[in-house]
């Protein structure tokens, strides 16, 4: 069943039909170089067809080494960072109770900052606790994750002895090359390995991510038939039925209209961290080549209260696309007071997510009264089948709007310019030209 609907009724009026019309050619171009793989980046197109490819066996044994993780720590550390750790945190800060401290085991992140601080109080917090760590990384490079995994691989052989130590040690990376692959062949980690054709912000549905999440107690199973279940409605030229497309060919459009940014607006905090991955996913995908809209996000009614001035009344350059969920986990109402001294006495009886429905209406019609256009995402439940459903709502999304603007969305070559100067500030043996 479809669990992510989106509805841009309210882009009627800058958007019309013949608009879409004239995108017909074009997106056809997109669906085939997509369906036969003949755009840019071809060669990271795998993430396409991924959760029809995994098989019940595959998805049991990442299962399996998740239940025995289960069993075996009480901290379970992920180091990664950018497509190798954001789907694992969104998928878990989206369907798990809120407070760690809810959690059993802990999944942690490490390696997706430079910061002795966090690394020194991450120590102390593991101290006399049982802990696994799970190192990610494609190109098993990193600088991050890799100075990072050297201080908790020395932590474990000192915890636990060499031996135990690369028992708990678990490599995600690419099958065969890479430093991580060889010090995992080295030691003997257990590993698993990241698809060839499947690019780091594309890889949530990989054992990237579904080892992680499945060790943090979430159906990995369910997570991958929602992203099959979006296979089905997220393809073909009919904007009616791919919301994916349609999602993709309004970005277009907006960016046409000078609209460079697009907010994107959960009204759920659980939200949060899918925020932070979707911001990965387009940003490091379409801005490229001196284009590509900023992907930019906030969590309401929260920052209702720090960027809603901007969103209402700053530069017009700005397009909101809101995400929400239909139905919460549970309902509190307002309690009723004899004294009604906060005057809040006309709400009792209502439930917080009605409250905050009404706060999402009136957002809505504030914001376009107010000029920026919108549109609204509405997932049907915090589930893993709505999760996967988004995720791959997304990733297609992204596909279509990267290639409708002409960029290739599955590489990064800005990112190398940062690596190639810090390299060289840092001494690294051969990037001494580019200080
Ligand atoms: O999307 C990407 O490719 C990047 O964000 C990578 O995921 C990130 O740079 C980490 O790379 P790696 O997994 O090789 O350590």
């Amino acid at each position: 069943m479809q669990k992510v609907c989106y509805d841009d009724s309210s882009l009627k009026s800058l958007i019309s039909p013949d608009v879409y019309t004239s995108f017909a050619d074009q997106l056809e171009a997109v669906e085939t170089m997509l369906n036969k793989k003949t755009g840019p980046g071809n060669d990271f197109l795998g993430w396409l067809e991924l959760p029809e490819e995994h098989s019940p066996s595959f998805l049991d044994s990442i299962q399996k080494q998740a239940d025995d993780a289960r069993q075996q720590c009480d901290v379970f550390i992920c180091v990664g960072i950018g497509g190798s750790y954001l789907g694992a945190k969104a998928a878990i800060e989206f369907l798990s109770s809120t407070f760690p401290q809810q959690r059993t085991p802990e999944v942690l992140f490490a390696g997706h900052h430079v910061n002795s601080d966090y690394l020194k109080d991450l120590l102390s917090h593991i101290e006399g606790k049982r802990v696994i760590v799970n190192v990610i990384s494609k190109s098993g490079t990193t600088t991050e994750p890799g100075i990072t995994f050297r201080v908790l691989r020395k932590w474990m052989e000192d915890a636990y002895g060499q031996e135990e130590a690369a028992r708990r040690i678990i490599a995600t990376t690419d099958p065969e090359k890479g430093a991580l692959r060889k010090l995992a062949e080295r030691n003997g980690y257990r590993t698993f390995d990241i698809p060839d054709n499947v690019g780091g912000r594309f890889s949530v549905l990989t054992p990237v991510g579904l080892l992680p999440i499945a060790v943090a107690g979430i159906d990995i199973k369910e997570l991958v038939s929602g992203a099959r279940e979006a296979m089905k409605y997220c393809s073909g030229t009919d904007l009616t039925t791919n919301i994916a497309a349609r999602y993709g060919v309004n970005r277009n459009c907006l960016l046409r209209e000078g609209k460079t940014i697009e907010m994107l607006a959960a009204f759920q905090p659980q939200f949060t961290f899918v925020n932070e991955w979707w911001k990965q996913l387009f940003g490091e995908s379409e801005g490229k080549d001196r284009t590509g809209i900023f992907p930019a996000s906030v969590v309401y009614t929260t920052d209702l209260h720090s960027m809603g001035q901007w969103m209402q009344e700053g530069l017009r350059t700005i397009f909101e696309t809101f995400l929400r969920v239909d139905e919460t986990r549970e309902t509190v109402e307002v309690p009723h007071f004899e004294d009604n001294e906060d005057n809040l006495g006309y709400l009792v009886g209502k439930s917080f997510e009605y409250v905050n429905e009404k706060a999402y209406e009136g957002t809505l019609k504030a914001h376009r009264d107010g000029g920026v256009p919108a549109a609204t995402i509405t997932v049907a439940d915090r589930s893993a089948d709505s999760l996967g459903q988004l995720f791959y709502f997304f990733e297609k999304t992204c596909a279509y709007s990267a290639y409708l603007l002409r960029v290739n969305p599955f590489n990064q070559p800005g990112v190398e310019a940062y690596k190639k100067n810090m390299f060289a500030f840092l001494g690294k043996p051969g990037f001494e030209d580019f200080e």
